[in-house]
């Protein structure tokens, strides 16, 4: 089923671009997740780049220094003001990216064979219907790459902010396409599924609390949907975390993630 969530918190890239710096600090797992999903790789061969939920360029970035210089990518992503930022870190001396601006179903426009390499970085389980598409577009000898979260880990930044589960739109979300059941969602795509995990949590210290504010205000449209992004964390949930930090001195938060690495696409 295609989910309809708030996508608000993606609308500001320079906020999205600010909290994807505030994991990068308060990771325990020093390695950066995007060389982890990449490590091995030789993207070399890839002339025809697609990633889908581009949003500023996270992922692209990444693989943009792997690819041939003059490589075509392109972005595809709901919110428009990805868009600036996400030409900004793709474009280089000999290449120029394309941003288009548009909501993914269950349809991609492009020909079969489309693209050597497509990425789909914390953004298909918005969109896991497009699974049999991507499959579709790739090259026979390319690769998909999809980033998503452990459901485990979802549950436990649940429970660490104290937000019952039936209120929030985090579960829901993960299970479309998690570390859990990415594997079972591909493998009828795809003749090799390779799953790579990536073991992490976030560690914010009482001298840290700007940033699990920031941190928290940006999830809050998943975490506690009736709230606006960026609003004041409700009450219970900021007490949950004071309680945290004021008896352990710490918060500590799973962030478990996995990329899967598909190749020979099978197409219907
Ligand atoms: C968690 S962000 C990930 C962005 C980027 N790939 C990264 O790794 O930082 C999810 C992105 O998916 C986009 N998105 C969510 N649902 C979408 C849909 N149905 N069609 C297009 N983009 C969508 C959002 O706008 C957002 O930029």
């Amino acid at each position: 089923m295609m989910v309809d969530w708030s996508l608000s918190s993606f609308e500001s890239p320079s906020w999205h671009a600010a909290v994807a710096d505030i994991i990068r600090r308060r990771s325990t797992n020093r390695a950066d997740v995007r060389e982890v999903a990449l490590d091995g790789l030789d993207l070399s061969f890839a002339s025809a780049i697609l990633d889908l939920g581009c949003g500023f360029g996270f992922m692209t970035e990444a693989v943009a220094r792997r690819v041939a210089p003059d490589a075509r990518i392109v972005g595809v992503d709901a919110c428009s003001a990805n868009e600036q930022p996400y030409l900004e870190r793709v474009t280089g001396p000999s290449r120029v990216g394309r941003f288009i601006r548009r909501q993914i179903d269950k349809q991609l426009d492009w020909p079969d064979d489309s693209f050597d390499l497509i990425v789909a970085s914390y953004s298909l389980y918005f969109f896991p219907e497009i699974i049999p598409e991507v499959a579709r577009v790739l090259a026979p000898r390319g690769l998909f790459i999809a980033l998503t979260h452990m459901e485990e880990s979802c549950r436990d930044l649940l429970h660490a902010v104290g937000v019952e589960n039936t209120d929030s739109h985090l579960r829901p979300v993960s299970r479309n396409f998690s570390a859990e059941n990415g594997g079972r969602l591909l493998a009828p795509w795809f003749g090799e599924v390779e799953r790579v995990d990536y073991h992490n949590s976030l560690a914010f210290g009482a001298a840290e609390h700007d940033d699990i504010l920031a941190y928290l205000r940006f999830k809050l449209p998943f975490l506690a949907p009736a709230s606006e992004p960026g609003s004041e964390l409700p009450e219970p949930l900021w007490r949950t975390i004071q309680a945290s930090l004021s008896h352990q001195g710490r918060v500590v938060l799973a962030k478990n993630d996995a990329a899967f690495r598909c190749r020979k696409p099978l197409c219907p």
